[in-house]
């Protein structure tokens, strides 16, 4: 069976594609690369064993879309990670992620109707929640007023994909809430690649680590939180990776009571940042810089997933432990630091 997949180059998309390959699905990969590398379709393939289909094409492109469904009938469903995704930047370009995460979804709808391609799964984030009143978050905590443009795209894109399935019944829809994926594909071959300075915890730890920041900041010590520092649901990329394939199973046999379905992704477990620190220290053995500084504006002060419903519904648990992750993302960084390591094969 074939699946589309947009942003498959990407850190989740990546590993989701592996993911699908192994579980013997073949991927037509849409990325136009805007933050990733072209190198990790050979890593993919190093990996599994399996091509990828891949057009370097933008979302928001309705001829590439409308070419791509009508080369590949045979395409079962879409998986649609391809968005921006950065929080700093959202607030400064809100109309660039308007345009690009609002524009590429409708349009990716618009095509998939008019081929037939009737399910989707949609990449969405805990953001949607804030700081919930109550924890664990499930999937009916209130979605509160998003604090970013970015956060905003995400909330809009799960009302547009409930609004269209609501009409068109033939089609079903997954929305996943990702809580915080980190780590990356035990052979080291693929992984998270920020450009630029990351703004999320864990690039940030290991390029402290290898040297190219001199210290983490620490945003913050004085939250209601066992040691003061916020917490967060940290899910292994690989699990996540797999949910998605689950999901997509899910779709295809169909086995859920409703056309369109939410589900949260992660562990279940919250983890300070103290605590992701002692767990990268104890795992790799390097003694991490950091300092505590200010809160970030606009963290929250603590969140995790209540999986329940992805446990009993889908039947999926995350298998991998915080130790698995932070040693998992440092062996990434180092292979990214060799000298002979570099995405310079390009296809
Ligand atoms: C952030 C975004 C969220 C987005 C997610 C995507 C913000 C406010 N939130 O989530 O909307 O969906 O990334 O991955 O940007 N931390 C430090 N020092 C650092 C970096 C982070 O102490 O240098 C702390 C943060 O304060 C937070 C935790 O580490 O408590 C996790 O931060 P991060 O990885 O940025 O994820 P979120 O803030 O949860």
């Amino acid at each position: 069976m074939k699946v589309l997949i947009t942003g498959g180059t990407g850190f989740i998309g990546s590993h989701t594609v592996v993911s699908l390959q192994e579980q013997g699905f073949e991927v037509v990969i849409v990325d136009n690369l805007s933050n990733s590398d072209s190198a990790v379709l050979n890593r993919i393939a190093k990996i599994t064993g399996k091509e990828s289909y891949f057009y370097c094409e933008d979302i928001c492109n309705r001829d590439a879309l409308k070419n791509i469904f009508s080369e590949h009938q045979d395409i079962v469903a879409v998986i649609h990670f391809a968005a921006f995704k950065a929080v700093g930047e959202s607030v400064e370009q809100p109309l660039k992620y308007y345009h690009n995460n609002i524009t590429g979804l409708v349009s990716l709808l618009e095509e998939m109707k008019s081929a037939r391609i009737p399910n989707i799964i949609f990449s969405s984030s805990a953001t949607v929640y804030g700081q919930p009143e109550n924890l664990p978050a499930t999937e009916d905590s209130p979605v509160l007023p998003a604090t970013s443009p970015y956060g905003n795209t995400k909330q809009i894109n799960e009302q547009i994909l409930r609004d269209f399935l609501l009409v068109n019944q033939d089609l079903k829809g997954i929305s996943l809430r990702y809580f915080n994926p980190i780590g990356a594909h035990p052979g080291g071959l693929i992984g998270e690649l920020p450009i630029g300075t990351p703004n999320n915890l864990m690039p940030f730890i290991t390029q402290t680590a290898i040297g190219k920041h001199a210290e983490l900041k620490v945003f913050g010590n004085d939250y209601n939180t066992p040691d003061g520092t916020a917490i967060r649901d940290y899910i292994h990329v690989v699990d996540l990776a797999e949910a998605h394939v689950v999901a997509m199973n899910a779709l295809l046999n169909n086995s859920l009571k409703e056309n369109y379905s939410v589900f949260n992704l992660g562990t279940g477990n919250g983890f300070s940042v103290l605590e992701v620190i002692q767990s990268f220290e104890k795992t790799t053995g390097v003694k991490l810089p950091y300092r505590i500084v200010e809160r970030r504006p606009g963290d929250v002060e603590q969140i995790y997933a209540s999986t329940k419903l992805a446990n009993e519904v889908l039947g999926w648990k995350a298998k991998y432990s915080l130790d698995d992750m932070t040693l998992s993302a440092w062996n990434w960084e180092k292979r990214l630091s060799e000298q002979h390591f570099s995405y310079d094969d390009k296809v």
